[in-house]
């Protein structure tokens, strides 16, 4: 009896493994068609036309909507905290297929998927954020361009992390690109100069990242530049809901002395 549901259990597993596999596969086919289709149509908006009130170009949504920010999740109160339900409602509705994530420009309660939309500049409240980072710890978020074309392509650096966690605060590394320039290796390469900054020039005990567990492109950059994933640290974001699909993040980590070790500098 207990074989047998072990063995139902493992075939289910296999199951789920195999389903997720092929969805991964879909996601990557539907994105490049996607990045092909805002590559041939110029679909990206300028901090101008963000401004100036322009839709987003991916789902026609507004950009802005004059409201503010969400505060953090877990301090919502019992009506905001229904009134965010609502809005993540309707967003599901919009997006049902997307199996993506979501992001929102500072400054609005908008949300828009990172898949059917593309990318916009970052606000003008986020880019103070990273100023001010900058000038608390000497360190931050880069914008990143590419040698061979003129143009901020994304983001790449090292924050402190201070949500409420077992390893916090920390220094984290991050990165963000724009989809087009994916695929072709340049956040592992960008985020290797940033580790060497980090242990190299500010000489940090032990830099972080994390991810959810289903970003598997971010978590393959991070074992590419050798950070090293314990699943005894895996954890749920304390900043989304509880049920979230993205709430159950890995922890990835590396100290000073293992990459002096595993660095041929
Ligand atoms: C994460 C991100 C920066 C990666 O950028 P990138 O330039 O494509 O990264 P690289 O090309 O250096 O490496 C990507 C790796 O992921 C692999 N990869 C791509 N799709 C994958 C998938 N579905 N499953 C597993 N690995 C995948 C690539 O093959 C490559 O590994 P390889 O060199 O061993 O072949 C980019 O996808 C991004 O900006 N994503 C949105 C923002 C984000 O998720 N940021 C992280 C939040 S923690």
């Amino acid at each position: 009896m207990t074989r047998m549901a072990d063995d139902q259990r493992a075939q289910r597993a296999l199951l789920r493994a195999r389903q997720e596999a092929l969805a991964a596969e879909e996601d990557d086919r539907r994105l490049e068609e996607r990045r092909q289709r805002w590559l041939r149509e110029g679909m990206h908006l300028t901090s101008a036309e963000v401004a100036a009130g322009e839709p987003c170009r991916g789902c026609g949504e507004p950009l802005l909507d004059g409201i503010g920010d969400w505060y953090p999740l877990n301090q919502l109160s019992p009506a905001d905290q229904a009134e965010y339900d609502r809005a993540e409602a309707r967003f599901l509705e919009r997006h049902r297929a997307c199996r993506s994530h979501r992001w929102s420009l500072s400054g609005h309660r908008v949300t828009h998927c990172g898949y059917c939309c593309p990318p916009t500049p970052l606000s003008d409240r986020q880019i103070e954020r990273f100023e001010r980072h900058f000038d608390e710890h000497g360190f931050g978020m880069w914008a990143v361009e590419r040698r061979d074309a003129p143009g901020c392509i994304g983001r790449m650096g090292l924050l402190v992390a201070t949500f409420p966690a077992l390893f916090t605060p920390c220094v984290e590394i991050g990165w963000m690109l724009a989809a087009e320039h994916w695929g072709l290796g340049l956040a592992t390469e960008g985020a290797r100069e940033v580790l060497r900054y980090g242990f190299g020039i500010l000489a940090l005990d032990e830099i972080f990242s994390f991810t959810a567990v289903a970003n598997a492109r971010s978590r393959r950059v991070m074992e590419k530049i050798g950070l090293r994933h314990n699943p005894a640290d895996d954890f749920d974001h304390p900043n989304l809901p509880d049920g979230h699909p993205l709430r159950r993040h890995v922890l990835y980590r590396s100290r000073r002395e293992e990459w002096l070790r595993d660095s041929d500098t």
